[in-house]
């Protein structure tokens, strides 16, 4: 087993967890509801938005510690197909964090070798969340590191209508044939199409539900729930989540 060399502070805290983690089982693809930036705010008396702009700047802080583990995929669920019911002002504002996010951190990123991704329909974003987006994407189309996958404006049960409309759209143009519709053949037309299914799905805040996210793909997937509200979920957390994940045994419906 090799081990990590881990820039923590607490180095004696650290010390114990630190002996756990096996580099060799690490999951490849992580995925995180980032939830709880609304309460976060209202615990420090603040607007929600102020939530989300915290949120945001974790975001930073679990990028690294995911690069550091040397996760392959990192798919974060930054707004849903549902989250656009949310009052005005506070859409605006969240459509405004990924452009804020990539002038900030864009040229870190990048020099950590981050390719940035998206799942959902980004072409009904604002259009400068859009361009912003789709520089990022374009910046960082060489990089060999960890994708950094951003779901917005995602919702999993309108990509699975999607993905059966492409189909019979191909049945219907005979170029598919209704007995070539098989789990591969569905998997391939959606948005994950080209990243292998989330071996861990972390969900901050206390709520115990998926929320529309990911549910094809996380069939198999491992769940792991915190009560930390989304702003104070750390580094050492994120540890313990692969920690936890490592001692859980996957059977895929086997023995
Ligand atoms: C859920 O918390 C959070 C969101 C809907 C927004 C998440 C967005 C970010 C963290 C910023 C993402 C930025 C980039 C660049 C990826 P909530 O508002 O539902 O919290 P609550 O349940 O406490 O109200």
């Amino acid at each position: 087993m090799r081990l990590f060399k881990l820039p923590f502070k607490n180095k004696k805290n650290h010390a114990r967890l630190e002996s756990t983690i096996q580099l060799d089982n690490i999951p490849k693809h992580i995925a995180i509801i980032m939830d709880g930036n609304g309460r976060w705010a209202q615990k420090q008396g603040l607007p929600r938005v102020a939530g989300h702009r915290e949120g945001m700047d974790n975001v930073k802080r679990i990028v690294k510690a995911a690069n550091h583990f040397k996760v392959e995929v990192l798919t974060l669920y930054a707004f849903s197909t549902e989250n656009w019911k949310r009052p005005t002002q506070e859409v605006e504002y969240i459509m405004k964090l990924p452009i804020d996010f990539l002038q900030h951190y864009l040229p870190e990123l990048i020099e950590e070798n981050v390719r940035i991704q998206t799942i959902g329909e980004v072409n009904n974003l604002p259009k400068k969340t859009k361009s912003a987006i789709m520089r990022a994407i374009d910046e960082t189309s060489n990089n060999t590191g960890l994708i950094l996958n951003i779901a917005i404006n995602y919702g999993s049960r309108f990509e699975m209508v999607r993905a059966i409309q492409d189909i019979c759209r191909d049945v219907t143009d005979g170029k598919y044939d209704i007995d070539d519709i098989t789990e591969t053949a569905l998997a391939e037309h959606l948005y994950t199409s080209h990243i292998k299914d989330p071996d861990l799905l972390i969900r901050t805040s206390g709520e115990l539900r998926l929320s529309n996210f990911l549910l094809w793909q996380t069939a198999y997937t491992e769940l792991w729930f915190t009560d930390t509200l989304w702003p104070d979920f750390s580094f050492e957390e994120f540890e313990k989540a692969i920690n936890d994940f490592q001692n859980r045994k996957r059977r895929y419906g086997g023995i």
